[in-house]
């Protein structure tokens, strides 16, 4: 809250008055009872509502000016916080989104947050408005007859101890709660993504016992939350009522004896009782305010986490004049035990294109998902003209890099969007000639919208062969010195691939590129080959080396060719 304290400040100042004058009732009564129907006092019956109306009228002035302030203050740290966690989750590394699905992360960005704001309202305004019409009548209490006082809250310390022990249960509780509903936000956004493939395998009562199942668990969880949250507030009324119950009987006794007034009597009771409901209230702010903290420690434990920039350098990288190095790499992914990479030494010099080819698994996406950083290298590094790349700003590394992958991934926007990605200051032209080069123009002329097409989710409304041909126009607007391209042209037909190799080998012939691909046709004219099986490097040469080999590549090439005999083309791929 420290950026809103001034505005926080004069909340709190609003809180103080309106909780000192909601004790007004005390001394009102008193008077009335004792100015005006013991002493018959003509001018105060006049002048006491009028000063009770005045009271409530400022009151009610500083409540609405006080509540403004809060809910105004409570939302913009939703929103701030919602903002900083965004952008704090973009510059988390990679790994961190292998352990926290999407949908658990949705769960904090909103549930967790909402709740925090919860606590900001009531610490804020309820806690410090009670606190303050507490003491209030505290100091009435005792004003008007301290002996009595002193009676009535000698009871009160006994509930200190079974509530904070509550507190420490809700605490708990709280927090199981939020990671339910985090699994349950998680499970509905899997369920809604896979929507197809739980139709076409009639899953759909598994997915709804299932989401069942999660949901119970949540109610549980929340009826126990109840339970607890509500057990102070009857335990303190009675408490209340046993002290009120005592005073009504002695006090009672003496004012029947002549030693106290009965306008002292009936103030006394009153705020006797007033006292009742902010105490009453305070703890279960209390009981509230722990639920409220473990949604802050789940969205804190995101925000506390070191970002990807923390372990890269400073270094500027101007661009590629030399080589790119692999040295003596090995890697394994932080989860697992084995190393998917072992010992791979790689020079590439400048405007290369380098293929690599292996069975699905070998390790062929995480070598190139090095060079991004996306992942450090378990052991030995990779250098840039000579420098190792952890040297670099990450921002300067990537600006260098241009990433067509696998699964190629597309927003929900249009196609002009969609290809302008990687480079918002791009002009039309620019864009236009990547999207003829990457043929992606031929296919969008014939759409009602053209580029302004929106594409679903995920570019759903589209084929798979039209979703990577804009992830290439993508990669090709970008212009960068180094071309990554994991299996690029897989799920297009061998016509068009023909016809989009043709634009890719035109943009490799200036550029530096990591070529993936299952068919050999398309790695044939690479200036060098390299094989790669269980993380290792087993061959390396050109196409016409590799087969005079007569090792791995020669057999798959052997394989991919007798699937269809003639032209050299097949859909064939390198699986086992
Ligand atoms: N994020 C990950 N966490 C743990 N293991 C992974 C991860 N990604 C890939 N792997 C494992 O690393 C190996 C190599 O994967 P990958 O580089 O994607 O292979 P390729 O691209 O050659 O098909 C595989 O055995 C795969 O199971
Ligand atoms: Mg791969």
């Amino acid at each position: 809250m420290g950026p809103y304290w001034g505005k926080v400040g004069l909340a709190i100042f609003c809180s103080v008055v309106v909780g000192l004058i909601a004790t007004s009732p005390v001394p009102i009564i008193q008077k009335t009872f004792d100015e005006i129907f013991v002493n018959k006092d003509y001018k105060m019956l006049q002048i006491i509502p009028l000063i009770f109306v005045g009271m409530y009228v400022v009151k009610g002035g500083f409540s609405y000016i006080q509540n403004l302030i809060i809910f105004g203050v409570s939302w913009e740290l939703v929103i701030s916080l919602r903002k900083q966690m965004f952008d704090h989750i973009h510059s988390l590394p990679l790994s961190f989104f292998e352990e926290e699905s999407t949908g658990r992360l949705l769960s904090k960005i909103t549930n967790d947050v909402s709740i925090m704001q919860s606590s900001v309202t009531n610490l804020v305004k309820e806690l410090l408005q009670n606190s303050m019409m507490l003491v209030g009548l505290f100091c009435w209490v005792f004003y008007l007859k301290w002996d009595w006082a002193l009676m009535a809250v000698v009871i009160f310390p006994l509930a200190v101890f079974p509530i904070s022990n509550i507190a420490r249960k809700l605490r708990r509780l709280g927090r199981k709660g939020q990671e339910i509903l985090a699994d349950v936000t998680s499970y509905i956004h899997e369920s809604f993504s896979g929507v197809k493939i739980i139709r076409a395998f009639g899953m759909e009562e598994a997915q709804s016992k299932n989401f069942s199942e999660l949901n119970s668990g949540f109610l549980k969880v929340m009826k126990k939350n109840v339970k607890y949250t509500e057990i102070p507030s009857p335990f303190m009324e009675i408490l209340g009522a046993v002290s009120g119950g005592f005073i009504i009987w002695f006090g009672g006794s003496q004012v029947l004896d002549g030693a106290v007034s009965q306008g002292t009597f009936i103030a006394f009771i009153v705020a006797l009782f007033m006292m009742y409901a902010p105490v009453r209230l305070l703890f279960k702010i209390y009981t509230r305010f722990q639920t409220s903290l473990a949604g802050a420690e789940r969205v804190f434990e995101v925000l506390d986490r070191p970002v990807e920039e923390s372990e890269a350098g400073k270094k500027e990288l101007p661009g590629l004049n030399k080589t790119i190095e692999f040295r003596d790499v090995s890697f394994k992914y932080p989860s697992r035990a084995a190393m998917v990479l072992k010992n791979v030494d790689l020079e590439v010099k400048k405007s290369e294109i380098l293929a690599i080819v292996g069975m699905s698994g070998a390790g062929k996406t995480t070598l190139v998902d090095l060079l991004f950083r996306f992942f450090d290298p378990t052991q030995g590094g990779i250098e840039i003209d000579g420098v190792d790349i952890r040297e670099f700003s990450l921002k300067s590394l990537r600006n260098n890099l241009a990433l067509v992958t696998q699964e190629t991934f597309l927003f929900n926007d249009t196609i002009w969007n969609n290809i302008a990605f990687g480079a918002p200051e791009a002009s039309k032209e620019d864009v236009m000639e990547a999207s003829r080069a990457a043929h992606v123009d031929s296919f969008v002329q014939a759409l009602d919208d053209k580029y302004e097409t929106t594409i679903g989710e995920r570019g759903v409304k589209l084929s798979g062969g039209q979703r990577q041909r804009i992830a290439i126009a993508r990669a090709i607007l970008r212009n960068a010195p180094i071309l990554v391209l994991d299996e690029a042209t897989s799920s297009l037909d061998s016509e068009s691939e023909k016809l989009v190799q043709a634009a890719l080998d035109n943009l490799m012939e200036h550029r530096t590129s990591f070529v993936i691909a299952h068919r050999l046709s398309t790695v044939k004219h690479a200036d060098r080959i390299i094989v790669l099986s269980h993380g290792e490097i087993v061959e390396s040469g050109t196409h016409d080396q590799l087969l005079a080999h007569c090792g791995i590549y020669q057999k798959y090439h052997e394989m991919q060719f007798l699937d269809v005999g003639d032209k050299g083309e097949s859909a064939a791929e390198l699986e086992p």
